[in-house]
């Protein structure tokens, strides 16, 4: 851990949960946190919709959900960073306390339930913000909402001309219903309206799941994505299931879990998902991914790209070069020239915790 970093950890520790986020955040908008200037390895570049990035190693959305400091986030070296979710109105979420750190399990249990500035706040930072690097926009729906499609809607065909990649997020547990939106029919009139919505611009369209999904939800899912020729799935969101092995105090709290703990559920549902898609659009794998043999397991599963929040939590900034680092190392050693080549190469070969 790099020493400026190990300072800072010292003091963010000992904060709640959410007051480190915040200062995380006022950090990175004010230059504080060092930037990592250095060339990517020629062996990390993937290409993804038609362009090529210096990296797969992606930030999950969550982290900067009002789009506040998506440059900074990609000055630490994510090859991709995801905003949201940006739901219409704003709204305050969940009463706090609402995020919970899981120390002994390398794990964290968030109940925010889409706190956030709205709609018109994040396309304002998106349109003052440089065309470079690539920012994915995630959104949501309100709570209150009485059409969430609608929702979608207003916020992917608003937000869309400044968007490397949209996501619809489906799959977070927090806003009680909105999983249900990964029904068959519900989720093909979702996606079908916003495409609608969005015809005139030519931004890839995903779509985020949840772990917890079954392999019959996951045929539906799936079937759905490749009718409406659909760009792409993240899987997934926090995890509504708790391993036998939790240990920490707020292991019992409400909300979903993510970190280490979701690792395995996540790249084997990572795994059958690709096994459904058999190449058609590409997959971003995220959950529990704290390393580069964490960030291997995922692209070996199916994932073209990968993206993580939690071990962001623990262990900051320098983990992402800690990452690349060792995901170039084991590319190397197993022979692979680039990432594309080690793309899928387990995807019948199931992980063994
Ligand atoms: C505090 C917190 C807030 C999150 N908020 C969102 C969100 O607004 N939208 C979303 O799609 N995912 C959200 N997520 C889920 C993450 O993007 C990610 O899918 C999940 O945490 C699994 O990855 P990880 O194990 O690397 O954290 C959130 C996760 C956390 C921990």
């Amino acid at each position: 851990m790099a020493v400026w970093y190990q300072a800072a950890d010292f003091f963010l520790k000992r904060l709640d949960a959410e007051d480190a986020h915040g200062l995380a955040i006022r950090s990175l908008k004010s230059g504080l946190v060092p930037q990592d200037r250095r060339v990517d390895p020629p062996s990390l570049a993937v290409q993804a919709w038609g362009r090529t990035l210096p990296n797969p190693i992606g930030l999950a959305a969550g982290f900067d959900k009002n789009a506040e400091v998506p440059d900074a986030l990609l000055g630490l070296g994510f090859g991709l960073v995801e905003i949201g979710s940006v739901t219409p109105r704003p709204q305050p979420g969940n009463p706090r306390p609402r995020l919970f750190r899981l120390p002994e399990d390398r794990g964290v249990i968030n109940r925010m339930g889409f706190p956030g500035h709205g709609l018109e706040p994040a396309l304002a930072r998106l349109k003052a913000r440089p065309r470079q690097g690539f920012v994915g926009v995630n959104v949501g729906a309100n709570k209150d909402s009485t059409d969430r499609a609608a929702d979608y809607v207003t916020c992917a065909a608003a937000l869309a001309p400044y968007a490397g990649y949209l996501v619809c997020n489906v799959s977070s547990p927090n806003t009680p219903g909105l999983r249900n939106l990964q029904g068959r029919t519900q989720l093909g009139e979702l996606l079908k309206r916003v495409q609608d919505a969005i015809a005139a611009t030519p931004v890839p369209l995903l779509v985020k799941i949840a772990p917890d999904a079954t392999d019959d939800d996951l045929d539906d899912i799936v079937a759905v994505c490749r009718e409406l020729r659909m760009d792409g799935i993240i899987v997934g969101n926090t995890t509504l299931s708790r391993p036998a092995s939790l240990r920490s105090g707020h292991r019992g709290e409400t909300g979903g879990l993510s970190g280490t703990p979701l690792m395995l559920l996540s790249t084997e549902v990572l795994r059958k998902t690709a096994q459904r898609v058999e190449r058609q659009f590409p997959l971003i794998g995220c959950g529990g991914v704290g390393s580069g043999a964490d960030a291997y397991a995922k692209i070996r599963a199916g994932a073209t790209l990968v993206q993580l929040y939690s071990m962001m939590v623990f262990e900051g900034p320098p983990l992402v070069r800690r990452i690349k680092d060792e995901l170039a190392a084991l590319l190397a050693r197993d022979g692979f020239a680039t990432v594309t080549d080690a793309i899928g190469t387990d995807i019948h070969t199931p992980l063994r915790s």
